[in-house]
């Protein structure tokens, strides 16, 4: 009768041994809440393809953030949702100093100083084809005309307060450009996370119902601008680049299904790494938890822990609340 040299059993035979050998924690530290802003006051509208996300107006998104700070959450992420009356082929509303995203930068950093307001940068809230940038007749992205459009959007952003700009337009030469802009008009510490590694993802879906913009984009796609999902070695070049033009912080998205990605950035090049558990991968989760099919809070969490696994810094996540909520027990 041999036995085996080595028992892996052993280490997982009680709690403290497994505490003690566990590799990787999530904290609410790690959490990035996504949320949707809407006009009006005390207004809110569920998002249908995103159960329990709502778009709120600014009034009631100072109350969640004072939940946000309670529950430790380092940061929000706004993403505004305008009316088609503020749609146009240029985009100008991106820019308004007294745009609906502006004016929530404004209220959260009056009340809450110390929370971290994060914005998108990209125009496709804005556009009335729901493209992130301006075309041409043929519906072309046009990649310079744009980066001056996210300039200007991004520095009305940080005129606001927001600490954190985060384009997600893909555009060629965006951070140089907004870089520069924001040292030439002394935003020394505004800090950006790039969205480098974006892909062309069908995940999306549920994103675009809610800010919009899907019914505008129809049949279109953003294969021109975003990643092939067949691609690494490019996420690796388009970070380098990004990080070369003033990145702080470097994002890939979607999330779970780019894991391997996450993994190659960090490991490649030691750099601060986000991952953004995307609309799509919030509403199958949610689709099976409402259907009682996967138990909600320990699937919730195992995919969380799986972006910490892969070497992720932090996680933008619809879960973040209650995930947040979990872990103050
Ligand atoms: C827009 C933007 C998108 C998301 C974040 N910013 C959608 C898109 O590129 O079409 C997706 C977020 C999500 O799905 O949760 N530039």
């Amino acid at each position: 009768m041999t036995f085996p040299i080595t028992r892996m059993r052993r280490m997982r035979k009680d709690d403290f041994s497994r505490r003690l050998m566990r590799e990787h924690r999530l904290s609410a530290d790690d959490l990035i809440y996504p949320m949707f802003v809407i006009e009006g006051t005390n207004t809110r509208e569920p998002v249908p393809s995103m159960p329990g996300v709502e778009r709120v107006s600014i009034d009631l998104l100072l109350k969640e953030a004072q939940e946000l700070m309670d529950l430790g959450i380092p940061m929000v992420a706004l993403f505004p949702v305008v009316g088609t009356e503020k749609k146009s082929l240029l985009a100008e509303e991106a820019y308004n100093p007294d745009g609906l995203a502006q004016r929530a930068v404004r209220a959260l950093r009056e009340h809450f100083p110390e929370l971290g307001v994060m914005t998108d940068v990209a125009l496709d809230p804005f556009t009335t084809h729901g493209q992130d940038g301006i075309i041409d007749e043929d519906g072309y992205v046009l990649n310079d005309v744009t980066v001056e459009v996210l300039v200007k959007q991004a520095l009305s952003h940080a005129a606001a307060g927001a600490q954190v700009i985060a384009p997600s337009d893909m555009m060629d030469g965006r951070i140089g450009a907004i870089r520069d802009e924001l040292e030439m008009e002394g935003h020394i510490n505004t800090r950006i996370m790039a969205y480098s590694a974006k892909y062309a993802s069908a995940y999306y879906g549920p994103f675009r119902d809610a800010v919009g913009s899907a019914g505008n984009l129809g049949k279109g796609n953003k294969f021109n601008y975003q990643m092939d999902p067949a691609n690494t070695d490019e996420a690796i070049r388009e970070v380098l680049l990004d990080l070369d033009e003033g990145a702080d912080m470097v994002m890939v998205k979607p999330g779970m299904p780019y894991l391997d990605v996450v993994r190659r950035v960090k490991s490649e090049l030691g750099v601060p790494t986000y991952a953004y558990q995307v609309s799509g991968e919030y509403a199958m989760q949610m689709a099976a938890f409402q259907n009682g099919w996967l138990d909600k809070d320990s699937v919730m969490m195992e995919s969380l822990l799986a972006f910490k696994r892969a070497g992720a810094d932090g996680i933008l996540t619809y879960f973040a609340k209650d995930a947040a909520r979990l872990l103050k027990g």
